[in-house]
């Protein structure tokens, strides 16, 4: 790991100071502001008493706020809460019927679930897998569309202390067959078909293909959809709207311990497979709760639509947990942003008066390539609030977003976080923080983080380095599932006493944090995170591949694209041009779409090191056209960059 990518370039002067109304309103003052910062840095554990008692139901209070044995926490000890009554049961006296979920679908139709009928699917879906002989820990795996019955879904195994991993829809069935391998799954949740863009993904099928090389999973559960022809195999799969009917609309929920398993989530690393993410219950949602208050400005009559698919930790905190857990109204849209066309969520937005948006940069992008026009057909002055995840929004998407959709009057909150760290950690809030386009200034009270060196010592403002976390949150992940020395590798080992989060960063004279993205192996394209190891087995994979090395390059869109060098076998005698498309297809097809490499560049061999490690600092330099200005010293054969460089030419 060195120092050598992470120089920033960015220079922004631009501020922006929340407006005088917006200030009036906030559910976050700045007088409150400082004293939680203040009482955060005094009385670290007080101050998440303090939250925890005022933001969070407990049937049996904790003895004990924070364990800490780096790099393992537990928090609140011995309380008793559950995610799914703080997110459904205690609104029933005073929201019953006010609307919890507002679902649209690509072909839009709509439907509306009050809090009071929310508790009700979920008790009915959670009596269901208790009858098929779910028990506490097991582990369950939907594989669903954004429709309400996955968000029931995830809701029912909170409420009986079943434990959830949500597998992206547009995953492919080889990735989903790993994700319930790992976790073990005894059930898999999933529906016939989910809409894309006008078209059938075929969820049940690739389930059913995933499971010829799955031994765990002993019943599938079906939503049905798009009623398109699926088989059902009788001694295995269910129908879901079979399965709940009959059932009691009750189920109390169960008195959980405050780190109960909640659900696992997976995740791309650097190197070997995916990661599944465990969180728990107490401080996931006592973080999740808190920072949709603090950052997202909720209240009662807001329409709050967060465009995160559940498969992703957005969708989990921001779509569901949190939200829900604040009693507000949720907007869940199941389709593509251009379908049927650029309109897509600027109708929806007029149409529903949403009052809050929370979006990634890559959407931002989009709309702005797209051109105004789009947007000026559309009413959008029911916003209020504008919301940013998923990568850094460079200035000009910032701006781009602030006066075309938030018509220079909504708070934009740029908010940093990860799968790994539960919630939110580096946001402004919207009602005291002056930002600056392209920071997502400060780290929260009670969320302490810094930018370091290699050796862990601060650097100068200014300075670009890696981005810490130097106490431990009540939202951070426990471990990766079934490898806790693997956990300890990934984040505690590389930098002495803090996680490390794989990100580069500064921070500017004023504090104010700048992300620059990630550090290794590791690259964003369109808001997904994307190993390039992963994306290079599956190009070894093809019988002509004898060698690959993925890297990434900037792209005006998807943040990042994904370049392939690819390595043929001597035996393989193919035409250049018609091979990339079948390799990129092959990816397609192995990991999902989001993977597939925009560009394929065929090489005779790959820059190494000595030690064989192949360098893919120089690849990424070829591939966005840049020279090489780093040190060559270390690589084996110099010739191959030249031929490298030679071939780009041609
Ligand atoms: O590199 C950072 C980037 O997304 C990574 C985490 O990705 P994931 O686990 O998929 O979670 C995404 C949704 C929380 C981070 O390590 N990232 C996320 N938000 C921002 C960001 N980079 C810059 N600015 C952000 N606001």
């Amino acid at each position: 790991m060195t120092n050598e990518n992470i120089t920033s370039v960015l220079t922004e002067k631009r501020t922006f100071a929340p407006n005088t109304d917006f200030i009036n309103q906030a559910n976050l003052i700045k007088k409150e502001y400082e004293r939680l910062l203040w009482k955060s840095g005094t009385d670290f554990e007080g101050f998440w008493a303090e939250l925890a008692e005022k933001n969070i139901f407990w049937f049996k209070k904790w003895e004990k706020i924070l364990e800490w044995n780096e790099p393992f926490s537990k928090w609140f000890i011995d309380g008793k809460t559950n995610v799914s009554y703080n997110c459904l049961d205690r609104h029933l006296k005073d929201k019953s019927n006010k609307p919890a979920l507002i679902w649209i679908g690509e072909n839009k139709e709509k439907r509306n679930l009050t809090y009071r009928e929310l508790f009700v699917e979920v008790c009915k879906f959670s009596n269901a897998l208790l009858k098929l002989g779910v028990k506490e820990l097991d582990r369950i795996v939907i594989y669903m569309p954004l429709i309400p019955e996955a968000v029931v879904a995830m809701l029912a195994c909170a409420r009986i202390g079943a434990v959830h991993n949500v597998v992206f829809g547009g995953f492919s069935k080889e990735a989903l067959a790993d994700r319930i391998n790992d976790s073990k799954a005894k059930i898999v949740i999933t529906a016939d078909g989910g809409y894309r863009r006008g078209q059938i993904v075929p969820l049940k099928t690739n389930v059913d293909e995933a499971l010829k090389k799955c031994s765990s999973v002993e019943k599938v559960i079906i939503a049905q959809r798009t009623k398109n022809k699926i088989e059902i195999k009788s001694d295995r799969d269910l129908w879901y709207h079979e399965l709940i009917s009959n059932l009691p609309a009750d189920n109390p929920a169960k008195e959980l311990d405050s780190e109960h398993p909640l659900f696992i989530l997976y995740t791309s690393g650097t190197t070997g497979k995916p990661k599944g993410i465990l969180h728990t219950t107490g401080g996931y949602l006592l973080w999740t709760t808190i920072t949709s208050k603090w950052i997202f400005d909720l209240k009662d009559s807001d329409v709050y639509w967060c465009t995160a698919d559940i498969g992703w930790i957005t969708g989990h905190s921001y779509a569901v947990y949190g939200p829900l857990s604040c009693g507000a109204t949720v907007l869940i849209y199941e389709g593509a942003p251009n379908y049927p066309d650029w309109g897509r969520f600027w109708e929806i937005i007029e149409e529903n008066k949403v009052n809050i948006f929370y979006t990634a940069p890559t959407a931002i992008r989009a709309f702005m390539k797209t051109g105004d026009e789009w947007i000026k057909k559309y009413d959008l002055s029911s916003l209020r609030l504008l919301g940013s995840v998923g990568e850094p929004i460079n200035p000009e998407a910032w701006m781009w977003y602030h006066k075309n959709i938030g018509k220079e009057k909504c708070p934009i909150v740029d908010t940093w976080w990860q799968t790994e760290t539960g919630g939110i950690l580096i946001s402004p809030l919207p009602g005291v923080i002056v930002t600056k386009p392209g920071s997502a200034t400060f780290p929260l009270p009670g969320i302490f983080m810094s930018v370091v060196d290699k050796n862990g010592k601060e650097v100068k403002p200014d300075e670009g380095g890696f981005l810490v976390i130097t106490k431990p949150w009540p939202a951070m992940l426990r471990t990766i599932y079934g490898d806790d020395e693997r956990y300890k590798q990934t984040y505690w080992k590389r930098i002495k006493n803090a996680y490390f989060t794989g990100d580069g960063a500064r921070k500017d004279k004023e504090g104010y944090f700048w992300l620059l993205g990630r550090v290794d192996d590791v690259i964003k394209v369109s808001g997904h995170l994307l190993s390039t190891m992963e994306v290079e087995s599956s190009l070894v994979s093809h019988p002509f591949v004898a060698e690959a090395a993925v890297v990434g390059y900037p792209h005006d869109i998807k943040g990042e694209a994904l370049c392939a060098f690819v390595v043929l076998k001597q035996s393989a005698n193919t035409d250049h041009h018609l091979f990339s498309e079948e390799l990129k297809n092959h990816v397609s097809k192995e990991i999902g779409p989001v993977a597939k490499p925009d560009q394929i560049k065929f090489t005779e061999s790959l820059p190494k090191t000595r030690s064989g490690k192949i360098m893919r600092r120089l690849l990424r330099d070829v591939a966005s056209g840049k020279q090489t200005l780093g040190d060559t010293t270390t690589l084996e054969d110099v010739s191959v960059l030249e031929k490298l460089r030679a071939e780009e030419e041609e």
